[in-house]
C-alpha cells in the first residue's frame, strides 16, 4: 500500500491511501473469439504491456453476444488454456483467467430464465454490457434473474452508455438496486468521448466505482491506459475501495 499527502482543491493536506491495481477483470485477450487480440502472438503482446503497467492478475472477458459472438464457456476454456500454457513457456509472471462479458440480449436473457450457468469471475461476479445506444427494455428483468441466481451484477462502463449522458439519476437507480459498477480507466483520458469521460469522473467523484478494468481490446487501448494513469482522476480512482484489490 503506497501512502502520501496531496493538496486538496481548498488548500488542505489531506491524506490519501492509495492501492496500484494489480488485478484487472474485464479485458478481450484471448485470441480470435471476438474483436479483441486477434492471434495469440497479439495476445502475448497485450499481457506483456499490461505486466510491464503493474498488473499480475489477469480476467479475460470475451463478448458473448447472439447477433456476433456466440462464445461458450468450452470455446473461452479452450482459449485461455493455449494463452496460459503460452505463458509458462514465457515464465511470466502472472495470473490469468477467464470469465465473459455478456451482452444484454434476448439471447441472454434466455441462458438467465433456463439458468444456465454462467462465467463469472471472483466472488460470482457476473459483468455484462447493454447496447451503446437504447436504454435495454429487459434491464430489470435481468437484474432479477442474476440476483436471484446468487449472481452479483457488473455493468460494463456505465459511462459508455449514451442513453445514460443526461440522466445519471438513472444510473443512481441501477447502483441502489445492488447492481455493481465498472468504469473503464480509458473512460478519464477521454478516449471514449467528453461525455464519457465526464460520467466517469463523476462515478468516481460520488464514490460510486466498484471495479475498474482495462476494456483492452488492442495496443491503442494500452497507449491510452498509459496516459490515463497520468490522469488526476486516475489517482483519485485509487482512493476507492475498489474490489480489484479482493481478486
Ligand atoms: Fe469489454
Amino acid at each position: 500500500m503506497i501512502t502520501f499527502f496531496k493538496k486538496s482543491s481548498k488548500e488542505e493536506n489531506v491524506y490519501l491511501r492509495t492501492m496500484p491495481l494489480v488485478a484487472d477483470m474485464h479485458s478481450h485477450i484471448l485470441p480470435g473469439i471476438d474483436d479483441g487480440a486477434k492471434t495469440i502472438e497479439n495476445s502475448l503482446t497485450l499481457i506483456s504491456e499490461l505486466i510491464d503497467m503493474g498488473y499480475r492478475k489477469l480476467t479475460a472477458t470475451p463478448h458473448i453476444m447472439g447477433d456476433f459472438y456466440k462464445n461458450t464457456p468450452a470455446i473461452i476454456h479452450e482459449r485461455l488454456i493455449k494463452v496460459q500454457q503460452a505463458i509458462n513457456q514465457k515464465g511470466w509472471n502472472v495470473e490469468l483467467k477467464a470469465a465473459a462479458e455478456y451482452y444484454l440480449d434476448e439471447w441472454f436473457m434466455e441462458k438467465l430464465r433456463r439458468e444456465e450457468p454462467l462465467l463469472t469471475f471472483g466472488n460470482g461476479y457476473l459483468l455484462f454490457e447493454t447496447s451503446y445506444i437504447n436504454p435495454p427494455v429487459q434491464l430489470q428483468e435481468a437484474i432479477f434473474l442474476m440476483k436471484a441466481q446468487n449472481y452479483k451484477p457488473v455493468l460494463a462502463h456505465p459511462e459508455r452508455y449514451i442513453y445514460f449522458h443526461d440522466n445519471f439519476d438513472k444510473i443512481k437507480e441501477i447502483y441502489n438496486m445492488g447492481v455493481l459498477l465498472q468504469i473503464n480507466i480509458n473512460s478519464l483520458c477521454g478516449y471514449y468521448s467528453l461525455p464519457a469521460q465526464n460520467i466517469a469522473e463523476k462515478l468516481v467523484d460520488n464514490r460510486m466505482v466498484h471495479f475498474a478494468g482495462t476494456d483492452c481490446h488492442s495496443v491503442k487501448h494500452i497507449q491510452s491506459l498509459q496516459m490515463a494513469q497520468s490522469k488526476k482522476y486516475y489517482a483519485k480512482l485509487l482512493t476507492l475501495d475498489l474490489l480489484n484489490h479482493t481478486l
